[in-house]
């Protein structure tokens, strides 16, 4: 049994892992939207012999696609992308997104870019007026990774934003660490009046690798809600 919030994942995940043509090479996101989509795909890989090339965005998924019998290649193997699809922390009209609540955001935006188009499967609680009640990830690398954020917040004082704060990812009593061997810093800004000028400055500051502001990235967005339905954005 599904919960609502489960089912409207599921069922968006499912219609954009129908848009998946054969001889298709797809990125395949991360998260738990995403995974519901990589299971669907691998069910078309085991019942219509769906032949496909995976490019995965992070070890997760990877393992999870191998598992499930989709053949996965790495993004300089496929070379260019037919389609990604990948779920999102949150989305607003003009289809641009925060992401990296799972960590995994540089690989996910290298691969998103490198592809024909993007299309992303999110509940539709996940739909906002203004980008930022999600504290936006950033991925720093370890060296010096408190100058860095010092740095950060310096620049954030100049920015359209309500708070400032920025707080180290954990897990557990470590800092977390990407799949690249980086930390990330989650910026609790709560408001981005100027999104494309954050994500631009932010990728400035020596230290930081990648922000968690898709710009301009995103083709379409299939919403699904809590009775089954799907809507789609572009
Ligand atoms: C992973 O780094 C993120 O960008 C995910 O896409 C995002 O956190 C969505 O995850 P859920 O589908 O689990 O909400």
């Amino acid at each position: 049994d599904l919960s609502l919030i489960d089912t409207a994942k599921y069922v968006a995940a499912r219609r954009a892992a129908d848009m998946v043509q054969n001889g298709m090479r797809v990125g395949l996101g991360t998260g738990s939207t995403a995974a519901w989509m990589v299971r669907r795909l691998g069910e078309r890989v085991r019942e219509e012999g769906l032949a496909i090339k995976g490019v995965p965005t992070s070890t997760r998924t990877a393992q999870l696609a191998r598992e499930l019998g989709i053949e996965v290649v790495s993004l300089d193997q496929a070379g260019w992308l037919d389609i990604t699809i990948d779920g999102a922390d949150e989305f607003d009209r003009e289809l641009n997104l925060i992401k990296g609540g799972g960590g995994a955001h540089l690989q996910e935006k290298i691969v998103a870019t490198a592809s024909d188009q993007m299309v992303v499967i999110a509940d539709a609680g996940k739909e906002v007026e203004t980008l930022g009640a999600f504290p936006l990830p950033v991925e720093v690398i370890p060296f010096g990774w408190q100058t860095t954020r010092t740095l950060i917040e310096e620049v954030l004082d100049t920015m359209d934003v309500l708070g400032t704060r920025s707080a180290l990812r954990m897990n557990g009593e470590a800092p977390f660490v990407t799949d690249e061997g980086n930390h990330v810093l989650d910026l609790h800004l709560q408001r981005i009046g100027n999104p494309r000028q954050m994500a631009l400055v932010l990728n400035q500051v020596p230290g930081v690798v990648e922000n968690g502001l898709f710009i301009d990235i995103c083709d379409k967005v299939v919403i699904g809600y809590g009775d089954g339905r799907v809507e789609l954005r572009d």
